[in-house]
């Protein structure tokens, strides 16, 4: 896959375990692919302002970068995981995308004289005077039957999901085909415009889903974009 979106930069600053915080367990994924995936999906929905949803958001990297880098496209933000310490740890991240979030992380930051400071400087400096960014984080097995009437999915446009490898992450799912059943929930419940994201790099994982809008490579990554199927 060829990058037309997310030019070859430094992304340091969006990096998991510098200023986001990350935990043992739970694996980031590459800054430029998110922002590469994310405006590829953006232009497919025909908005330029959209929601995101990362239904097994692990400690949030994907969304809190997209909030910190791509703020003024973002309006809104729905992490999800199975895991209760996944999205405790998304919820702190996705403080991040707000002027006290960042002033407590440069706060605790500070304490430790660590030149990660400057960097949460940087990042406030970019959100300051964004739009706010309504987040929403909830525990949730996305291959069950989804209480729509829990979540926040009206205004959900783009989904993301960097699905479990099997080293640091394992799918946790009474599904016979977690992938397949996941994607017919997300396409269940989201309109037509909207687009699904799905990227592993277990090639079995895709094996019995259905046709995608485009099928892209990136290293040992695959990735299939699906549009909703809601009316
Ligand atoms: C590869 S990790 C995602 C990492 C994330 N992209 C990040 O940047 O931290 C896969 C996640 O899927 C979650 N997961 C596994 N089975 C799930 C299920 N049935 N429903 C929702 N999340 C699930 C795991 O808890 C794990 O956090």
């Amino acid at each position: 896959m060829r990058f037309e979106h997310a030019p070859a930069a430094h992304y340091g600053d969006f990096a998991s375990g510098d200023v986001l915080y990350s935990a043992p367990g739970h694996p980031g994924f590459p800054v430029r692919l998110t922002l590469e995936l994310f405006e590829r999906a953006r232009l497919l929905t025909g908005r330029s302002r959209v929601g995101v949803w990362d239904p097994m958001c692990g400690a949030g990297g994907i969304v809190t970068t997209l909030g910190l880098a791509r703020g003024e496209a973002i309006t809104q933000i729905l992490a999800t995981d199975i895991s209760g310490d996944a999205t405790t740890l998304a919820a702190k991240n996705l403080e991040l995308l707000t002027e006290e979030g960042l002033r407590r992380r440069a706060r605790l930051l500070a304490k430790r004289s660590d030149a990660r400071a400057e960097v949460v400087e940087r990042l406030r400096e970019r959100r300051r005077g964004a739009s706010p960014i309504t987040t929403h984080v909830s525990v949730l097995d996305v291959t069950r039957t989804i209480d729509v009437g829990l979540l926040p999915l009206g205004g959900i446009d783009i989904v993301i999901a960097d699905l479990p490898y099997g080293g640091q992450t394992a799918w946790s799912s009474g599904a016979q085909h977690p992938p397949l059943q996941m994607l017919q929930h997300l396409r269940a419940h989201l309109s037509r415009h909207s687009v699904i994201v799905l990227c592993s790099n277990r090639r079995m994982d895709f094996a019995e889903l259905p046709g995608s809008l485009r099928t892209f490579k990136h290293g040992k990554r695959i990735i299939k974009f699906y549009r909703g199927d809601a009316s």
